[in-house]
């Protein structure tokens, strides 16, 4: 089980979340998937009309998603939280109990030559902006499947 954690909930995490239900259902892995923000500006919002309209030219429809605020039962009920950026990955170290069993992880150290780097929030940006967070996401989604796959 994976936990996509942005600071939004409405842009990077719910976009992370549709690629790798996508890319785990191309590959036939079941996976329980689910997204959530540091921030509580976007509570029980769709993900922005941006990232459902790039996700949706992609075959992926994020349109149901609600967000929500990372917890501290979610360090229990997850296998892996994975950041989406570097400040995010900080803010959970924060919050992480003591006795958290999740694994955390930044999305980009799954992608080979991108280590150590954060993916960038799209929301002050354009379309434009949203298509390298698409590609971004689904690289580290395929990422991600292959250490699942390797483990
Ligand atoms: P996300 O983008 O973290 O990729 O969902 C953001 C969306 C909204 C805000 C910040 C980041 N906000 O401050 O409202």
């Amino acid at each position: 089980s994976i936990l996509f954690v942005c600071l939004g909930n409405i842009c990077r995490s719910p976009m992370a979340e549709g690629a790798l239900r996508q890319a785990a259902a191309q590959r036939g892995i079941d996976l329980t998937i689910d997204s959530a923000g540091t921030g509580g500006w976007h509570v029980g919002d769709p993900p922005d009309p941006r990232a459902i309209a790039t996700a949706r030219t992609r075959g992926v429809d994020l349109s149901g998603l609600r967000g929500r605020v990372v917890r501290a039962e979610d360090f229990h009920r997850f296998d892996l939280i994975v950041a989406l950026d570097r400040s995010n990955l900080r803010d959970l170290r924060e919050i992480e109990p003591d006795d958290a069993t999740a694994r955390l992880s930044l999305l980009l150290d799954h992608v080979r030559g991108r280590e150590g780097q954060s993916v960038a929030d799209p929301y002050t940006g354009d379309l434009e902006d949203f298509a390298i967070t698409w590609a971004e996401v689904r690289a580290g989604a395929e990422g991600l499947l292959d250490w699942i796959e390797a483990t």
